[in-house]
């Protein structure tokens, strides 16, 4: 913003957002809008794969209406197999005839029995279908470094060598392609309780032998980072691995969950209060404060932003919802859960010369899903709708945004920025601008200014509702994306921005 524009803006007196599309701020990685599937509850068992032989619509064993419904979101990339499972999964008992496959006990998630029905060959099918990119978690806790190795062969590998050749046996001849591959999952806990120079000694050795068979397709390795605000992991980790060069360390992984209250008692999905409201914003908003610390960290050993922010898990984090299996962290999903995708969103997009990935966790039925599923009916929760206006911004370039007259809403305990944004420019010139508003009960009088432009057109949608409306198995439409009224004037656009909101603007400039 030049001080002349700042002039104008102070004499005009209403204008909160103003956009400078000259000014280019980075590229927005589609990953920005990635998910996560893990071996958990009934994330990738039901809600995605149900079998060949399931009465439920499907194509080789996945639900159709799911994969569907994840393509209309333009599910950019898909992070499995886990989590914590991740680092118990050994890949061989997944792979080959179905019955032959071992059965074990999924200890962590709720001490069910794991068939191993879904494997490699199952993942990369349902990335086919879904038309995305692939991201493999490896097994560093509690698996060899061969082990590791032999699944990226196996997976990549074109020619004669052991790994192919099995994989030619069991069905798919073409090696497929590994877009990410994280060497290990938050190894400062369940993936092995280390400290974060030893982590960072197993890093150096175990992607040594993450190989890059395909130089066509490099895989980009993602070391395991911090949980939350823990900056020591962070500059232990990078102070062990940071210096060895290109293609050594890709992307550095960051955790944080938006748990309303504590760890012991997290609160309930739907049944909360304005404090509760409040609680989760502020503690949404907490994501910035994260992104910017950390990267401070890695501007220290990487300046020129080479290595990648991953936020590889994010969400809220509630009580499971009553009656269900505590291990498998099924949760409702409502208006606020709404709000708490489309502020991490803007903050992605806002920091996206850093934060190259996201994985929402988890994809189906579990934490903050986008979808949920009941036998053959399926529901898109408020967050998919969020993700619906989102996608707009896949691919584009983040532009200048200075939002001006911004406050703060909350209780005394728990206050957080009213508004956030973010906006972006396609490559034909045409503005994507997103906006939450966190109040309960205030809308914002909003005025879009553009710098040296006029606005030709602007439409708008939004998802908004009371504070816990949600959708539901009988009432699936509660909470959707609706058309939204603003006005193109004569200097940029004019709306209320209603409170509890997501709101999304196109906007075509002369
Ligand atoms: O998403 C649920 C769990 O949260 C993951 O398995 C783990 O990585 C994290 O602690």
């Amino acid at each position: 913003m030049t001080a002349n524009d700042f002039k104008r803006w102070r004499r005009r007196g209403v204008a909160k957002l103003y956009v400078n599309p000259k000014v280019k701020k980075g590229h927005i990685n589609p990953e920005l809008q990635g998910h996560f599937s893990e071996h958990l509850g009934r994330c990738i068992y039901e809600g995605i794969f149900v079998g060949e032989n399931s009465d439920i619509p499907n194509v080789n064993g996945m639900r159709k209406d799911v994969v569907e419904a994840l393509k209309e979101i333009k599910i950019p990339v898909l992070r499995w197999p886990g989590g914590c499972f991740a680092d118990e999964y050994h890949w061989k008992d997944g792979i080959g005839p179905k019955e032959g496959r071992k059965k074990m006990i999924n200890t962590h998630w709720g001490g069910v029995v794991e068939d191993n029905s879904f494997g490699t060959h199952e993942f990369m099918e349902l990335c086919r279908q879904l038309g995305c990119k692939t991201y493999i978690n490896g097994n560093v806790g509690s698996g060899t470094v061969q082990e590791m190795s032999e699944w990226v062969e196996y997976m990549t590998f074109k020619g004669v060598s052991p790994m192919a050749d099995m994989r030619a046996r069991n069905g798919h001849e073409e090696p497929w392609v590994v877009d990410y591959f994280g060497v290990g999952n938050e190894n400062w806990g369940c993936g092995g309780n280390m400290r974060p120079e030893y982590y960072g000694d197993l890093y150096r050795r175990y992607q040594t032998y993450v190989r890059g068979y395909d130089g066509a397709h490099p895989i980009a390795k993602i070391c395991c980072g911090p949980n939350s605000d823990d900056y020591d992991w962070t500059k232990k980790v990078l102070a062990t691995c940071f210096d060895h060069g290109n293609g050594f360390m890709n992307g550095l992984s960051l955790h944080y969950y938006t748990v309303p209250n504590n760890w012991e008692h997290k609160g309930s999905a739907t049944g909360f209060d304005k404090e509760e409201w409040y609680a989760t914003m502020d503690k949404t908003m907490y994501m910035e404060t994260l992104i910017k610390r950390h990267s401070a960290i890695m501007d220290q050993y990487d300046p020129e932003k080479k290595i990648g922010m991953i936020i590889d898990e994010w969400g809220t984090w509630y009580d499971v919802e009553e009656g269900t299996n505590p291990g498998f962290l099924y949760q409702q999903n409502s208006v606020r859960d709404a709000l708490v995708a489309g502020i991490n969103l803007n903050l992605f997009n806002k920091n996206c010369d850093r934060v190259k990935m996201a994985n929402i966790a988890q994809m189906v039925n579990v934490l903050q899903s986008v979808l949920l599923t009941e036998g053959n009916k399926m529901v898109k929760t408020p967050t998919w709708h969020v993700f619906n206006l989102y996608k707009v911004h896949q691919d584009n370039e983040l532009v200048e945004s200075i939002l001006l007259g911004n406050s703060k809403v909350g209780t005394e305990k728990h206050q957080a920025q009213k508004i956030t944004e973010s906006v972006s420019a396609d490559q034909n010139g045409k503005i994507y601008v997103t906006l939450t508003n966190a109040s309960l009960d205030e809308e914002e009088d909003m005025t879009l200014t553009f710098a040296e432009s006029k606005v030709k057109s602007a439409v708008a949608q939004i998802v908004t509702g009371k504070m816990d409306a949600h959708n539901t198995f009988k009432a699936p439409n509660k909470v959707v994306g609706e058309a939204f009224d603003v006005k193109a004037c004569k200097d940029g656009v004019d709306f209320l921005l209603p409170p509890r909101s997501v709101v999304k603007l196109e906007i075509a400039l002369k």
